[in-house]
């Protein structure tokens, strides 16, 4: 008996999710040491030594069951942020947030949109729970937030994604682009605003989205810790949302999904702003040094509002394997429907060193 066939259609259609490889695994499998992982858009200062600390702590407590509820984070970010708690939402990773809206508002039946090469977790999530997901051809690898509307209203959706910046491709919306876009929306229609990378954007392109929550109670604002604040391992992220859509997340949620050592260093990290504030730097000065050199070698890249850039290569599959020879693991991202190009995650200035090092000796070779 094929067990698969238990599963309903939708389901054996999902194409699976491919994550990075451990840094440990192609050690092993490649017989070298010293491999450089610039593949997951972690954080290479790692995390506040102050949500490391709060972890640590908060290990003392773990044979008890964390709080289901998240109070003191909750509270934390109820604070920061300026919204009543009972809008907010906890995830396992900001992942769990997409697949809470998707679970909470999609059915057999049920259409979300999102646009061509955008986050490969927004079709995961759709036909996760048997509804149809329709992708919209975007414009210079960016969300076309016009054809967006037009595809959502004509299909009539019932969720929209949207990734600002979007990953793969580092393509970012302006906060006047978004608010034509939620004006325009019929409100019945639901806003996954996915800021996964918001903390990265520079001071000249930041927008306040949370203010936004008041006019717009069809949106969704979804927000993470494993990127800017380094706790990618730890699994915590968050959604702003009106009480009701808040509520209706809340009830399809797992009632322990964030563990409590993940939500100690959540609040200690959210915190920490000198840590963000040097994440950020680090990241502008290896962005330039990076897209600096790609430029140098004549290599087309999409400019990034993220802490990676994907760029354009001739026989990308081949220069991802001769990058892993040489121990610099990056991702290629043919499965974003790019098949020609490859994306780095921004490193230390001595990965980044290794990267562009082993880049310009396979373009000699
Ligand atoms: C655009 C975007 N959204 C969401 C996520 C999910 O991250 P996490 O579940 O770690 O918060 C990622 C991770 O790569 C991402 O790139």
């Amino acid at each position: 008996m094929n067990y698969s066939d238990l599963a309903p259609p939708y389901i054996r259609a999902i194409a699976p999710y491919q994550p990075g490889k451990p840094i440990s695994e192609l050690e092993r499998e490649l017989g070298i040491t010293g491999i450089v992982k610039l593949a997951s858009n972690e954080n290479p200062l790692g995390a506040s030594p102050k949500a490391v600390a709060a972890a640590r702590a908060a290990l003392d407590e773990i044979a008890l069951y964390p709080d289901g509820n998240g109070f003191e984070l909750k509270y934390a970010l109820s604070q920061r942020y300026g919204v009543p708690q009972n809008h907010i939402v906890l995830g396992n990773g900001s992942n769990d947030m997409l697949e809470l809206a998707a679970r909470a508002f999609l059915t057999v039946g049920d259409k979300a949109v999102y646009s061509d090469h955008a986050f490969a977790v927004y079709p995961l999530a759709t036909q996760a729970v048997g509804a149809t997901g329709v992708s919209v051809p975007a414009i210079n690898y960016g969300h076309d937030l016009k054809a967006m509307l037009k595809s959502a209203v004509e299909h009539k959706a019932k969720l929209v994604f949207i990734a600002n910046p979007n990953n793969p491709t580092g393509t970012f919306l302006s906060a006047a682009a978004l608010l034509d876009f939620l004006r325009a929306l019929p409100s019945n229609i639901l806003v996954v605003l996915d800021e996964a990378y918001n903390e990265y954007l520079p001071e000249e392109n930041r927008y306040d989205s949370v203010a936004w929550l008041k006019e717009f109670p069809n949106l969704i604002i979804s927000r993470t810790f494993s990127k800017a604040y380094g706790l990618a391992s730890l699994r915590v992220g968050y959604a702003f949302a009106h009480g009701d859509v808040a509520d209706m997340m809340n009830r399809v949620r797992q009632p322990f999904n964030v563990n409590s050592v993940a939500q100690a260093a959540a609040v200690a990290a959210l915190q920490d702003e000198d840590f963000v504030r040097q994440t950020n730097e680090l990241n502008r000065r290896g962005m330039a040094q990076i897209t600096g050199e790609l430029g140098r070698l004549g290599l087309e890249y999409i400019p990034s509002f993220g802490n990676f850039v994907a760029f354009r290569i001739a026989n990308a599959m081949v220069v991802y394997r001769r990058l892993l020879e040489l121990g610099v693991i990056v991702r290629p991202i043919t499965s974003y429907d790019m098949p020609g190009w490859l994306r780095v995650s921004i490193g230390l200035q001595i990965q980044n060193d290794k990267f562009l090092s082993a880049l310009k000796r396979i373009l000699g070779e």
